[in-house]
């Protein structure tokens, strides 16, 4: 076993449901092995500024049904550089940290891989982000709430597209992954849906659209993710009408609705392995690590790896989508 008696524990970027069911999982675990653990404010921001409290069994009492993260979360660019960086180790030595538990995203795996470079202290990593798009995991904590919620957004339009024969356009998050738009929009039913990983023209969403009509298709709901090339919803609606005005159309955006409510159950339960497994791999001697599910085993990918590769969103998945929406 390590010789941990420490450990830190901090969320970092983009916040999303499941989070607290995470250092739920990292502070109880701790305990049962003895360990202390500190909860790092506002991630890596709160670690160059000395923003730390001991946390005890108590302090996550009542809080795995809540969404956001009770430790805050930012982006910090203070740790883009090393000035922040030898502040943040200088925070770390000052409460005796041995080891450190970083739930995030991408961002927050690369401040982990080029901190762990420069210091000796280790960091295993959590994937928690709605987007889904952490290699080295089949989901993150927070995706699957972000779908449902985005799926309920979807299904309440969808009345009123139905009730007024419109085409709506409804956009939903993801800056470089489609992951949210492909499950909202296959559970939610879309007539078409655009992602970032595969250009779709405005062209071709058009004679989608026009086959829907062929077909007797009295509404449609298009589904965006926020990153796809053509632009945001408005843009998009606006150039399709330009060209195929057969219905009235609508845009929606359901934006942070998605990041905020109470997980899933899959995120809970998720989070709760994760947080769980980062302690116990630790104590075993893992570092420089980010944890995920992968066939429902928890598993260890190298930082390095995570951050460098880029997982994929099943095309096929997309095929299946366009002919069920005929
Ligand atoms: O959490 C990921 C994500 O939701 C992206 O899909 C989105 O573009 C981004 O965060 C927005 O982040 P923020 O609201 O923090 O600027």
């Amino acid at each position: 076993m390590a010789d941990i008696r420490r450990i830190a524990v901090f969320t970092s970027g983009g916040d999303a449901p499941g989070m607290n069911a995470a250092i739920r999982a990292v502070v109880r675990t701790a305990s049962h092995y003895d360990l202390h653990v500190y909860g790092v404010r506002r991630g890596y921001q709160g670690m160059i500024e000395n923003d730390v409290k001991r946390m005890e069994t108590r302090d996550v009492g009542n809080i795995i049904q809540r969404g956001g993260t009770i430790l805050k979360t930012a982006r910090s660019k203070d740790f883009m550089n090393p000035v922040g960086r030898a502040k943040a180790y200088d925070t770390l030595k000052a409460h005796d940290i041995d080891a450190v538990v970083a739930i995030g995203g991408d961002g927050t795996y690369t401040g982990a891989m080029i901190f762990s470079e420069e210091y000796d202290i280790p960091f295993i990593g959590i994937p928690g982000t709605i987007d889904n798009d952490i290699f080295g995991t089949d989901y993150t904590i927070g995706y699957d709430t972000a779908v449902n919620t985005a799926i309920e957004a979807v299904d309440r339009i969808r009345d009123t597209a139905d009730s007024h024969n419109r085409l709506f356009f409804v956009e939903v998050m993801g800056r470089h992954a489609g992951f949210i738009a492909l499950s909202a929009g296959i559970g939610g039913g879309a007539g078409c849906i655009l992602v970032p990983e595969y250009d779709t023209s405005i062209d071709a969403l058009c004679d989608v659209l026009k086959k829907g009509v062929y077909k007797d298709k009295l509404f449609s709901i298009v589904i965006i993710a926020e990153g796809n090339k053509n632009g945001g919803a408005a843009e998009i609606a606006q150039k399709v009408q330009e060209q195929f005005n057969f219905y009235d159309s609508k845009v929606a955006v359901i934006g942070h609705l998605q990041r905020g409510g109470a997980p899933t159950a899959l995120d809970r339960l998720l989070a709760s392995r994760l947080g769980f497994g980062a302690v116990e791999r630790l104590l075993a001697g893992e570092r420089n690590v980010a944890l995920g599910l992968v066939n429902d085993e928890v598993v260890a990918t190298p930082f390095k790896e995570a951050i460098s590769n880029k997982k994929d969103l099943n095309k096929e998945l997309l095929r299946m989508a366009s002919i069920l929406a005929l």
